[in-house]
């Protein structure tokens, strides 16, 4: 898929205040500083689209890009921010919890995981949250610039194992790099695949 625009509309703390649900939209979620708006920005090949942090915690609202004037991109604050007040991280949580739960055109969730480390308890959990509540979801491991093949490899082998002891299935897996456009065409055409499919009157 071509990007031919892309462009801020919206951020916000209530799902309710998002654009109107009416075109197909993705969203980013996973830990604080895993890439997720590093990410963004590669897939729409520009550099400062969302910004970006080395400091974990940068994003701390519900972004809403729109590409193509057709489908959205959501930037979503990361989970798990240690730096941040109990309060904040509960505020945070409940804000990205109602968000997921309540978002109709929500065709698929994003979860990036570091691909540097081994499967962490707090990412197995969201995602076995997410299967709970019915939230189709895709595997993105992130930064795979950083290590060698052979440790890619490993890395994910660990994570099947960890994932089948909980699902049946294992869900769709993306191995990217921000750095080196590793995994975005695939990423650009899982998109365009599902966009073709959306229909606005089935989710009113
Ligand atoms: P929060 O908004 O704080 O939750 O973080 P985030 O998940 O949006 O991460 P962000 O995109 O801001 O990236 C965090 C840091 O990781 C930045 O310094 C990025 O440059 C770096 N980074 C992100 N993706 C990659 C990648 O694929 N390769 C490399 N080498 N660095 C990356
Ligand atoms: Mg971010």
């Amino acid at each position: 898929m071509k990007i031919k625009s892309a462009e801020f509309v919206i951020s916000n703390t209530d799902y309710k205040l998002c654009p109107k649900e009416t075109h197909p939209e993705y969203a980013f979620i996973g830990r604080s500083n895993v890439g997720k708006s590093s990410l963004i920005n590669a897939l729409v090949n520009r550099k400062n689209l969302a910004k970006t942090s080395g400091k974990p915690g940068k994003t701390q609202l519900i972004n809403h890009f729109k590409i193509n004037d057709s489908w959205f991109l959501v930037d979503l604050p990361g989970y798990g921010y240690a730096s941040t007040s109990k309060t904040n991280r509960e505020m945070f949580k409940e804000m990205i919890n109602k968000y997921l739960l309540n978002r109709k055109n929500l065709i698929c969730l994003f979860v990036l995981l570091d691909i540097r480390h081994n499967p962490q308890s707090i990412d197995l959990e969201f995602m076995e949250k997410m299967g709970q509540e019915k939230i189709p979801f895709v595997m993105v491991f992130t930064k795979s610039d950083k290590i060698s093949q052979t440790q890619i490899s490993k890395n994910i082998k660990l994570y099947k194992t960890e994932m089948l002891k909980q699902w049946e299935y294992l869900p769709d897996m993306f191995i990217t790099s921000s750095e080196n456009q590793n995994g975005i065409s695939e990423i650009l055409k899982f998109i365009e695949e599902y966009n073709e499919e959306f229909n606005p009157t089935l989710i009113q």
